[in-house]
This record gives C-alpha cells, sequence and structure tokens, in this order.
C-alpha cells in the first residue's frame, strides 16, 4: 500500500462530509474558523511523515491537550493521579455537570473538562514550569520550536467559561483541587489554546505508539503505562461517541473542538485528521469519516 497515494484519496473521498456538522460556537473564536477545511498527517514510529490537504495549518488543539497533560503527570507522579480522577466512560458531554456531583466530586475520567481540570491541577503542583510544561513536551516531540499559546482563542475561551469555572468551583468544594480555581482554569485554557497542525500533532504524539519513548530514545513513559493511557483514549478519548469511535476506527483517539482528532495504531504510527465541522459529541465529522476509511482501507486498527 502506498500510503500518500492512499491519503491523497482520502482527501478526495471525504469532501461530501466538508461543511457537515457545527463549528464550535460556544467559543467565539473558534466559531471564526471556515468550516470546510480538512488535513491527514501519519508519522511512523520513526518520524517518516506522510499528510495530504490541510496538514500543515495551525488549528487550535483543544482537548487533545488533555493527553499531554496526563502524560506529563503520570511520568512525574506515577498512578496518585488515579485516587481523584476515575478512569470510566462518562456516557455523558465533556462538559456536564450532573455525574460530579453524584461521584462526590471526583471525575469519571481524565478526559471530560472536569478530569482535565484536576489532571492540570496536578500538573500546576508538580511541575517546575507548569505555565509551559505542555507546551514545551510539544515543541520537543513535534520538533516545532515555534508553536504557540493562541492569545486570542485564549481571550475568547476565559472570557466565556461559566461551565468550566462551575466544575472548577465544584471540584474545589469537593477538596479535589489544590490550587486556586483561577490558577488551574488559567493553565487549562492556555494547553487547550495551543496551534498546532496535523503534521506537529502526529509526531508529537509518536510516544503513544511507541511504548512510551519519546522521538530523543528517552522514555517518557513505561510500556504499562502507554498501554493504559491509550486504553484511556479508547473508552473515553470521544467522551459520548467513544463507542461509535471504536466501532467505525477502532484505534485509541482523542479529539478536541477544535476539529482534530488523534489516533494511536500502537508499535506502528499515528494518525491526526482536522476537519472543524463537529457532530453531536464535539467529534469532527469528516475527521471521523477519515479515519474510519483509513483503519477500513489499511487494517491498521486494534481489532
Ligand atoms: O473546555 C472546553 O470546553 C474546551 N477548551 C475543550 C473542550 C474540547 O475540546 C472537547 N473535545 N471534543
Amino acid at each position: 500500500m502506498d500510503m500518500q497515494n492512499l491519503l491523497d484519496d482520502i482527501v478526495g473521498t471525504i469532501k461530501p462530509h466538508l461543511g457537515q456538522g457545527e463549528v464550535a460556537g460556544y467559543i467565539p473564536e473558534l466559531g471564526a474558523v471556515g468550516a470546510d477545511h480538512f488535513g491527514i498527517s501519519v508519522a511512523t514510529r520513526e518520524g517518516e511523515v506522510f499528510a495530504s490537504g490541510d496538514s500543515e495549518m495551525a488549528f487550535s488543539i483543544q482537548s487533545i491537550s488533555k493527553v499531554f497533560a496526563l502524560a506529563l503527570v503520570l511520568a512525574d507522579d506515577g498512578d496518585r493521579i488515579w485516587k481523584r480522577v476515575f478512569r470510566e466512560p462518562s456516557g455523558n458531554p465533556f462538559n456536564s455537570l450532573v455525574q460530579l456531583e453524584h461521584e462526590d466530586g471526583i471525575p469519571r475520567n481524565p478526559f471530560i473538562n472536569a478530569g482535565a481540570l484536576v489532571v492540570t491541577d496536578r500538573l500546576l503542583s508538580i511541575s517546575e514550569n507548569p505555565s509551559t510544561a505542555v507546551r514545551d513536551l510539544l515543541r520537543q516531540e513535534s520538533g516545532n520550536d515555534s508553536l504557540v499559546v493562541d492569545a486570542v482563542v485564549a481571550d475568547s475561551e476565559a472570557r466565556h467559561s461559566n461551565r468550566n469555572k462551575s466544575l472548577a468551583h465544584f471540584l474545589a468544594s469537593c477538596g479535589n483541587l489544590d490550587n486556586p480555581v483561577d490558577d488551574v482554569l488559567d493553565a487549562y485554557i492556555s494547553q487547550c489554546s495551543l496551534a498546532m497542525s496535523c503534521t506537529d500533532l502526529a509526531l508529537a504524539s509518536r510516544f503513544l505508539a511507541s511504548n512510551g519513548m519519546r522521538g530523543d530514545g528517552t522514555a517518557l513513559l513505561s510500556p504499562p503505562q502507554t498501554k493504559r493511557i491509550n486504553a484511556v483514549m479508547l473508552t473515553c478519548g470521544t467522551y459520548d461517541a467513544a463507542g461509535e469511535f471504536a466501532y467505525r476506527v477502532g484505534l485509541p483517539g482523542k479529539s478536541g473542538v477544535g476539529g482534530g482528532i488523534i489516533a494511536v495504531v500502537p508499535n506502528n504510527c499515528t494518525v491526526c485528521v482536522w476537519s472543524p465541522g463537529l457532530g453531536r459529541s464535539g467529534n469532527s465529522v469528516a475527521g471521523m469519516a477519515a479515519l474510519d476509511e483509513f483503519t477500513t482501507r489499511t487494517g491498521l486498527s486494534i481489532f
């Protein structure tokens, strides 16, 4: 199979899906992005890249950042985080409040907003450079030193974050935040507002397809930790559509409301797709169709 031909072909195949779904509007600046973009990049374990469409265009990574924050916390702090966050699918929207009260302020998993706020809180406590920890990891692994927080997107989210403020204050009321609510929210919003391309993200995710090994050959995570983070991505990475994602794509994946999705073929490669139109659960419609096409045609699925 010729990977480049396949990706070029997928760009043509998904055209009917472009413009489907809604571009995220609850963070106004995300709504300013055109709906008909589509990009796809594949990075092999060895760092070879294949890409097509708008693969080099930077977009807001949003919740994809939650994977990297979790990886840093697991790397520095081991399993302690699992006392403060469960690892079960929520079956609810990513910003839902209902389950959190029933479950005494322990979020269902690290990828819903409540869980990511707890992970970010821990990162603030343990990191030497908490304000740049996620960005620095992403710069190192993607090789893109000019990768930055999009300040306009961050400001837009900060001004429209009543839902996340509610979640954070509720977590604090349950004793599940160690740092001030505003500090946790600021750090969370800036990691969500990092701007990256499909190629940047495919390269930066390679440790998930390489038993935790970074691009420079050192270990970020152990092989068991890498297995577990991929398992949580499979079951929780696309929220209340995780069942549909496993059915159609069959890979660990993580989406963001900027329209990006990363997917991991363990011991082989990573794939990043981007298209801003989102389905009901906040996952890119064309991105999901493209990953379905990719795994169905290559057989590169875990099933
Ligand atoms: O907190 C939020 O709502 C956004 N910064 C991130 C949400 C997100 O990307 C959910 N993913 N599909």
